[in-house]
């Protein structure tokens, strides 16, 4: 590599500012990066009363790529419900995906051989799961252009276009190509509500015709009721699902628990050029911030997806994702993953991390 690549390190809020520089740490024994550091959330909103300033999209816009924590907590839910007009820590991470255009969001839900004991789910169900959430991320009823409150109603607007939708539809066809190989052969699901709503309708016929561009991937679609069910009574059958903001919110949380814990999952943000955005799909944990008790490696691995599709380095990804893996078979586990079973040791954020470093250096 002939530049050095700049990081921007959003930490926010709760757990965010511990995992975030875990996952630094990792980061660095892989490549020469420059990192700059930022607010976001309600750790901007203290400073600047604000949860995201343009001096921090412009510093995200001018970096290679984007690792975010989380953003949220009590103390600025309060401010919230005794002034609805009170700035909110979620503005930020909504502003941040809608500036940088990062409209595809990209969740690898793949349970690691030493958790499938871990998940509430039984083991002969989650054997075999290996997908991955596609969640349109910048439009539908989150960017909503009469989001509104009146003294007893309040309104909120969903609206979805013919290209927001064919561009989110090609990046789960493209993925899906990708992932294939070996006895997988590729196949998307298309999440909506096209039984009531006039949006999933529009959904449903655009994505169709989409699938008409890509004859050899198996297709289908579900309604997303059903589909919350099926993803967890036969995990295993799904490749790639494609779906809106709000149900894939829903649906990767749902995921998420396949994995054994909301505290594995990565996500990866993209827009069509400039820089990724990386986070864990949980949230700030503000129970358990400071504790030095959080899960950092659904950072780690976002840290992963950082360098395999923001960077380019995707042995030094194989590498992370390896170290992780190799921790939990060495029976490491933080609180959020401990059942208290035979090989487990119950381990904090630093001996993890310290862990997944020794894993690295051999
Ligand atoms: C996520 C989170 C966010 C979302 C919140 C914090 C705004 O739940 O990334 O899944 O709803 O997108
Ligand atoms: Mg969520």
């Amino acid at each position: 590599m002939t530049e050095q690549p700049l990081i921007v390190l959003l930490p926010g809020d709760g757990i965010g500012p511990e995992i975030t520089s875990a996952t630094r740490e990792v980061l660095d024994l892989l490549g020469d990066f420059i990192w700059e550091e930022h607010l976001i959330g309600g750790a901007s909103i203290d400073e600047h009363g604000q949860a995201l300033t343009d001096e921090v999209v412009q510093a995200c816009r001018e970096s290679s790529a984007v690792l975010l924590g989380a953003v949220g907590g009590p103390k600025w839910d309060a401010a919230v419900a005794s002034d609805p007009s009170a700035p909110r820590p979620e503005q930020g991470l909504l502003g941040i995906r809608k500036e940088l255009g990062l409209f595809a969001n990209l969740r690898p839900v793949k349970p690691f051989a030493a958790l499938l004991d871990a998940s509430p789910l039984k083991r002969d169900r989650i054997e075999g799961t290996d997908l991955l959430v596609v969640r349109e991320l910048t439009g539908g009823i989150y960017f909503g252009e009469s989001g509104r409150r009146g003294d007893d109603v309040a309104f909120d607007e969903c609206a979805y276009s013919v290209q927001e939708i064919e561009r989110i539809a090609r990046v789960a066809f493209e993925a899906a190509a990708r992932r294939a190989g070996g006895d997988r052969s590729p196949k998307v699901t298309s999440v909506d509500k096209a039984n009531v709503l006039e949006t999933s309708r529009l959904w449903r016929e655009t994505v169709t015709r989409i699938a008409e561009e890509y004859p050899d991937t198996e297709f289908d679609h579900f309604l997303v009721d059903n589909a919350a069910m099926q993803l967890v009574s036969r995990p295993a059958d799904f490749d790639v699902i494609v779906t809106e903001n709000l149900f894939g919110d829903i649906l990767s949380d749902e995921s998420a628990m396949l994995t054994g814990s909301l505290g594995m999952l990565p996500s990866a943000s993209l827009g069509t050029d400039g820089p990724g955005l990386f986070e864990p799909v949980h949230g700030s944990a503000p129970d358990i911030a400071g504790q030095g008790i959080a899960n950092p490696l659904a950072t780690m691995l976002s840290g992963a997806m950082l360098l395999r599709d923001g960077l380019g380095m995707a042995s030094e990804a194989t590498t992370v994702e390896e170290a992780v893996d190799g921790v939990l078979r060495a029976g490491l586990r933080t609180p959020d993953l401990y059942t208290g079973a035979e090989g487990e040791t119950e381990v904090g954020t630093e001996e993890v991390t310290r862990a997944v470093i020794e894993q690295i250096q051999g």
